[in-house]
């Protein structure tokens, strides 16, 4: 039976994405997975790229087909900053900067308002960014403000969207996040906060799950991924040492890709899952059952992939 047949058809559903600027990172993947569905997507961009992703959606460079032949269409992009609640908190020096200076209304209280004006009520609300100045310092060097901007940029992010768009919401929507292993076991190199945010995004799933199930019947759930050479994970550095562990440790052998985030936060969009919230859903290849197993190395060595072949490329049944 074909995915598209096993999931509920999203058709006529509005999905929006926070943290989309390119067409390398999950939330692409995710805005690809779910417009296969039938989804309207509509994207919230960090200021400072918003100007060079319009461009590069206008002039076609960003075109991607979907499964159905069709291309992926964006119904509209708006401006966004995920640190700030409202505008009123936007400092001078921001205002000023000549990326933000002739923005207006990117605070996350006036892009809710203005999905809702445009839209009506949403969906979806996927929030797939994160930021942390001092990511490249180890925890234990970390700064104060480094770690708590960290937290601000990429976890209070995910309240305060939840918080903004849930009124804007129809009953049994979905809300999702993306995690990483980090917050649960010690990442060498994922610094600077970071890890803790991502405690704290696991966390607040729950707790937004229970809040806002009971108040607005919507479902909270956390995708927590595998590495992927991103944009924002090729700045953090080690992204390519990162894959090659996952792929010579992790269960399975298959290379993990953006889509299968993808189609998970699909399926999680759907109403296959509509008894699922409050969950972290590892799309890791399974790398996070592992322990450390040094001496039977040569027993838990993956054979070279070409023993793989038809796993990598299976047969048609
Ligand atoms: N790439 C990985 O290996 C990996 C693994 C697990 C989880 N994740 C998570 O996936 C999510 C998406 O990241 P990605 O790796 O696909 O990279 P990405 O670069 O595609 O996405 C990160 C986005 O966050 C945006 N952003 C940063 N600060 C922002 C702000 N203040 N307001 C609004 N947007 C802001 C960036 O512009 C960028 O578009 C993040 O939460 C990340 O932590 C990534």
């Amino acid at each position: 039976m074909s995915y598209n047949v096993l999931m509920k058809n999203l058709h006529g559903k509005k999905a929006f994405i926070a943290g989309i600027a390119d067409d390398r990172g999950y939330g692409w993947a995710i805005a690809k997975a779910l417009a296969e569905q039938g989804c309207q997507i509509i994207i919230g961009t960090w200021v400072p790229l918003f100007d060079i992703f319009k461009k590069s959606l206008d002039n076609g460079k960003l075109d991607t087909n979907l499964d159905n032949g069709e291309m992926l269409k964006i119904a509209k992009i708006y401006p966004l900053d995920a640190s700030f609640d409202t505008m009123d908190e936007v400092p001078a020096s921001v205002l000023e900067n000549k990326r933000y200076r002739e923005k207006k209304d990117f605070a996350i209280a006036d892009v809710a308002r203005l999905v809702e004006q445009d839209f009506g009520n949403i969906d979806f609300l996927i929030h797939s960014l994160a930021n942390a100045p001092e990511i490249k310092k180890p925890l234990s060097e970390t700064s104060r403000q480094g770690y708590l901007d960290a937290v601000s940029n990429s976890s209070y992010s995910f309240v305060s969207l939840a918080a903004h768009f849930a009124n804007n919401m129809h009953a049994g929507g979905t809300i999702l996040n993306l995690s990483y292993l980090a917050a649960q076991r010690a990442i060498p190199g994922y610094g600077g906060g970071m890890s803790s945010a991502k405690a704290a995004l696991e966390s607040d799933t729950k707790t937004l799950a229970y809040e806002l199930g009971r108040k607005f019947e919507l479902r909270v759930n956390s995708i927590s991924a595998g590495p992927l050479s991103s944009r924002a994970a090729t700045a953090i550095g080690g992204i390519d040492a990162m894959i090659e562990f996952s792929e010579t440790h992790a269960p399975l052998v298959h290379p993990l890709s953006a889509a299968d985030v993808g189609k998970t936060a699909a399926f999680l969009c759907s109403d296959g899952a509509k008894s699922i919230t409050g969950s972290t859903i590892f799309v890791d290849n399974g790398l996070h059952i592992m322990g450390p197993c040094p001496a039977r190395e040569e027993e838990v060595k993956c054979p070279p992939r070409k023993d793989h072949e038809s796993l990598l490329h299976p047969a048609p049944l």
